[in-house]
C-alpha cells in the first residue's frame, strides 16, 4: 500500500516536473534514471571532507563510494563515516523497489534511500557520475530510479586470452559503474582451462597451456606466433574475485563448457573423449570435433565432480554449462555413445546431448542451483526449468519464452562486443569480424517478437566479449566502452531510451570515463559508425 501511494506521488510530481526550468537530461546520467526533478537553482557541494552518514546495513556501499571519492579527489584519506551528522546520508527502506533508490539533494546534504544495499550502491553510482561530471556540485532536486531488467549481464571469455585477477577486477569496476549485476565468466574452452579443480590437477597443469596462438585470420603457418601461452586462476583467486564482485553487487555466473568446446580438458584427461584420443590444447579458433564422450559414465562422474568444486566457489543460483557448438561426428562413431542412445531409448545424437544436459540440470537442481545454457540446449529437447541464453539470434529465446523457460537475450548480431565498431574498421586493429556500432546496440529491443505474456520470461539482456583477438586490457576496454553505456540503457532503462538525449549524455560520460582512466573507443564521439 505504502509503495502504491509512493508511485502515485511520483507520477504526480513528474507532471509538475515537466514544466521545471532545468530539463531532466541536463543531469546526464547513464543509464537514464526513471525520474528526475531538479530545482531551478542551488546545489550541494561534495568535497573530500564530506561526511558519510551511514548505518551498519549500508556500510559496504558507503565504503565503495569512499574509494571512488578518494580516487576522484586524489587523496589517500577515506571519507569520514559515522552514524550521525550532516553530509551524504544513506539508508535502506523496503518501500523503495529492491534495486531502486531515491536521491534527494538539498541544503541539508544528499540523502540516498535504497530498497536494498544494491539499490544504495546504484544511487551512489548516480551520485558519483554527478560529482565527477559537475565538479562535485549536486543540483538540488530529486531522482527516483529502478532497473527495467532483473538480469543485466556482461560476459568475459578468459579461455581464448587470459585476463589476470587485477584485470578482471578492473573489468568489474567498469561494469559496476554501468549498474550491471551479472558477470558471465567463460572459464573453459578448447584453447584453455582456466579454473583450478583440486580433484583433477591435470586440467590446469596441462589444459591451461597451448603451444601457440593464431594471430591472423587465416590458417597460414606464419599466422601462428610460436609462443606458448597460458594462465589460470587458483581457487583462492577465484574466491577473491567472487568476493570483489559481490561487494559491487555483481553475481558471477561461472561457465564450464560441456560437452563441446572442451578440447583443453580432453588434452589434460584423454579418457574424456570417445576414443581416448590424444589431442592438443587447440590452437585454432572455431568449432572442433573433439568433444567429451556422452556415452561413458566416467564423463558424467567427471562433470559432477568438477561442478561440486564450482558450486563451492560460486554462490550464484545460475550455473552456465555452455552446451553450444558441439559437433556429433565422434559420437556417431563411438560405441559408448551409441550404446547410451540405445539404452536410454534416445532418437539420436541430438537427443544424447539433451540427455546429458538434462542430467546435469538435475544434478544442479539437487544442489539448489539452476542451469543456464546457450540456446543449443533447446535442440536436444530442453527441460521446462532451464534458463536459455539466446545467442544465435532471437528465435531460440522466443521459442523458449513461449514454452515458459526463462531467457537471457544476447543475439550475436547486436550483442557481440568482440565485433568491429565501425564499417571502415579503420584504426580498430584486427578483430574477429562483424559490425556493431554504438547506435545499433542502443536501438536494440530485447523484447522484439514477443507478446506481453511471453515478455515476462525475458529476465535479462547481456553483451558478450569473446577474446580470440582481444589480448590485453587496453583492447578489452576499447571493445567494451562506450558500447557498454548503450547496453546499460537497454538493460536498465529499456523503455526510456532516446537517441538524441544519449548523444548529449555521452559527452558527460566521456568526461567520466576520462576521470576514471578507462580507455574507451573514440568512434562514437567522432561520429564514425
Ligand atoms: C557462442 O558464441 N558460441 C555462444
Ligand atoms: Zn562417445
Amino acid at each position: 500500500m505504502k509503495k502504491a501511494i509512493r508511485h502515485i506521488l511520483l507520477a504526480a510530481i513528474s507532471i509538475i516536473a515537466a514544466t521545471a526550468t532545468i530539463s531532466a537530461t541536463e543531469l546526464h546520467i547513464i543509464p537514464e534514471p526513471s525520474y528526475i526533478d531538479l530545482e531551478a537553482e542551488g546545489y550541494y557541494e561534495v568535497t573530500a571532507k564530506t561526511r558519510l552518514v551511514v548505518n551498519d546495513e549500508a556500510w559496504n556501499p558507503a565504503e565503495r563510494f569512499s574509494e571512488y571519492m578518494m580516487e576522484y579527489f586524489n587523496t589517500d584519506k577515506p571519507m569520514r563515516m559515522g552514524k550521525r551528522g550532516k553530509g551524504i546520508k544513506i539508508r535502506i527502506d523496503s518501500c523503495v523497489p529492491y534495486e531502486g533508490y531515491e536521491l534527494t539533494s538539498s541544503e541539508e546534504g544528499v540523502l540516498i534511500i535504497g530498497g536494498s544495499e544494491a539499490g544504495i550502491f546504484y544511487g551512489l553510482q548516480t551520485l558519483r557520475q554527478i560529482i565527477v561530471t559537475r565538479n562535485g556540485k549536486v543540483p538540488y532536486g530529486f531522482i527516483a530510479d529502478e532497473p527495467s531488467l532483473a538480469y543485466r549481464g556482461v560476459h568475459l571469455d578468459v579461455a581464448r586470452h587470459f585476463f589476470g585477477v587485477e584485470d578482471v577486477k578492473r573489468y568489474i569496476d567498469i561494469i559496476a559503474a554501468h549498474k550491471v549485476n551479472r558477470l558471465h565468466w567463460h572459464l573453459t574452452d578448447d584453447q584453455g582451462w582456466r579454473i583450478e579443480i583440486k580433484r583433477y590437477p591435470e586440467l590446469t597443469e596441462k589444459g591451461s597451456m597451448r603451444k601457440e596462438t593464431l594471430i591472423g585470420h587465416g590458417l597460414r603457418p606464419e599466422w601462428w606466433d610460436g609462443k606458448p601461452y597460458g594462465g589460470y586462476y587458483t581457487q583462492e583467486q577465484i574466491r577473491d574475485v567472487v568476493d570483489y564482485a559481490a561487494k559491487r553487487y555483481i553475481t558471477i555466473i561461472p561457465e564450464i563448457e560441456m560437452p563441446g568446446h572442451a578440447q583443453a580438458a580432453l588434452h589434460a584427461l584423454p579418457w574424456l573423449g570417445c576414443e581416448e584420443q590424444e589431442v592438443d590444447v587447440w590452437t585454432m579458433w572455431g568449432v572442433t570435433p573433439e568433444v567429451m564422450c556422452a556415452g561413458k559414465e566416467s564423463t558424467y562422474e567427471f562433470l559432477e565432480n568438477v561442478l561440486m568444486e564450482v558450486l563451492e566457489l560460486f554462490p550464484s543460483e545460475l550455473i552456465h554449462i555452455g552446451g553450444d557448438e558441439c559437433p556429433k561426428d565422434r559420437w556417431k562413431e563411438c560405441e559408448h555413445c551409441q550404446a547410451k542412445i540405445k539404452a536410454e531409448g534416445l532418437g539420436g545424437e541430438e537427443q544424447l546431448q539433451g540427455y546429458l544436459v538434462a542430467r546435469i540440470e538435475k544434478f544442479l537442481n539437487q544442489h539448489g542451483r539452476k542451469m543456464i545454457g546457450w540456446d543449443e540446449i533447446l535442440d536436444g529437447g530442453v527441460t521446462p526449468t532451464a534458463t536459455v541464453m539466446s545467442w544465435r539470434g532471437i528465435e531460440g529465446g522466443i521459442y523458449a519464452a513461449q514454452r515458459g523457460n526463462e531467457v537471457v537475450m544476447t543475439p550475436m548480431k547486436l550483442c557481440y562486443f568482440n565485433f568491429y565498431q565501425t564499417e571502415s574498421r579503420e584504426g580498430e586493429g584486427l578483430h574477429i569480424g562483424g559490425h556493431i556500432p554504438f547506435e545499433l546496440v542502443y536501438s536494440w529491443d530485447p523484447f522484439e517478437g514477443l507478446n506481453p505474456e511471453e515478455r515476462k520470461f525475458i529476465i535479462g539482456a547481456q553483451c558478450n566479449m569473446w577474446s580470440e583477438y582481444i589480448k590485453d586490457m587496453e583492447t578489452l576496454e576499447h571493445m567494451l566502452l562506450p558500447r557498454l553505456a548503450a547496453m546499460s540503457e537497454v538493460q536498465w532503462a529499456t523503455e526510456r531510451r532516446d537517441e538524441n538525449s544519449i548523444r548529449q549524455r555521452m559527452e558527460s560520460m566521456r568526461k567520466f570515463y576520462d576521470a576514471c582512466g578507462w580507455r574507451y573507443a573514440p568512434y562514437y564521439f567522432e561520429g564514425r559508425k
